[in-house]
């Protein structure tokens, strides 16, 4: 049977961090592409030669030619300015709006039957774009940001409670910003809902981290995180190249579905070789809702902001 063939395109951190995990899983061939001279080039020929110590096969290559990224099965986009200290992710809507415009046209021209995941921020509005851009089948397109956030919000829990972390599954809706909706009451550690085993003062206490989770790490750093995101991507990946069908949050589109209207925007999603197969529908209580409503309408001023540019 033939290898899956993924294209991760950016070799910055995000991009070569999410080629070297997805080397190490043996995802399939990595066509690792940017525009900068010898960037994927080196990085892909280092992330090579680390697989004759973690034993991985030498699966990758670099590259500055969409020619090599011919009729891939997945197409991850990680290319675009990240956050510096003082900006919000919003404010990196209009440079990579064109940047993830370029890339999509590529992607329509090279890969025409791929999957695309976006990881670029503003999230929402980058998987608007490339959705547009791309023209591709809607459950064809998505982004990354629930797995990272549910991923944040469980690390937090899972030192909060001293528990294991794998015991802790979480559910988060909404844009990826600062209002995005992590939903304590279907957050669970081994079954046991969240509001059972910790008081509201903390729950709201470590929903606001995980909100803030993004700038934390930049205010530290300088720059965006990128081993999180990473991992992030490569679970969503492995979803659908190996058709697992796992339910997870991420960036779909969403019609009827919570009556989004037709936009992206995170909602828990079933991923498998089709892409996304299938939004799952939470009965949310007004609370919740009310939340999903106030980020839903900042995703679509983000996203008409996008049909402004375009
Ligand atoms: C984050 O939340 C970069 O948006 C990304 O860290």
């Amino acid at each position: 049977m033939a290898r899956d063939k993924v294209t991760i395109v950016g070799a910055g951190k995000v991009g070569a961090t999410t080629a070297h995990i997805a080397a190490t899983k043996q995802l399939g061939d990595i066509v690792l592409l940017d525009i900068a001279e010898g960037l994927a080039e080196g990085k892909a020929l280092d992330i090579a030669q680390a697989g004759s110590i973690q034993l991985y096969g030498p699966n990758i290559i670099g590259t500055r030619d969409w020619q090599m990224s011919a009729d891939s099965h997945l197409v991850i986009i990680t290319s675009g300015l990240p956050r510096k200290p003082g900006m919000s992710r919003d404010d990196l809507l209009t440079k990579n709006v064109q940047i993830v415009k370029d890339v999509s046209q590529q992607i329509a021209k090279h890969s025409p039957n791929s999957i695309v995941i976006v990881v670029c921020n503003p999230l929402d509005a980058m998987v608007y774009t490339a959705a547009k851009i791309t023209g591709f089948a809607r459950n064809k397109v998505m982004g990354m940001a629930g797995t990272l956030d549910s991923a944040r919000f469980s690390y937090f829990l899972a030192s909060e409670l001293d528990v294991s972390v794998e015991d802790i599954k979480c559910v988060l809706m909404g844009g990826h910003g600062d209002d995005m909706v992590p939903l304590p009451r279907f957050t669970s550690v081994s079954g046991i809902p969240i509001t059972e085993l910790l008081d509201e003062d903390k729950i709201a206490e470590l929903i606001e981290r995980t909100r803030k989770g993004g700038i934390e790490v930049v205010n530290l750093l300088g720059y965006s995180a990128y081993y999180a995101p990473a991992a992030g991507v490569v679970k969503m990946a492995e979803a659908i190249l190996k058709d697992k069908k796992t339910l997870m949050s991420c960036c779909a589109y969403c019609d009827s579905e919570y009556d989004a209207g037709g936009y992206f925007v995170g909602v828990p999603a079933i991923l498998g070789k089709n892409g996304v197969e299938k939004i799952v529908a939470l009965d949310l209580n007004d609370s919740e809702l009310a939340q999903f409503k106030k980020s839903l309408a900042h995703v679509k001023h983000l996203a008409q902001q996008v049909d402004g540019l375009l």
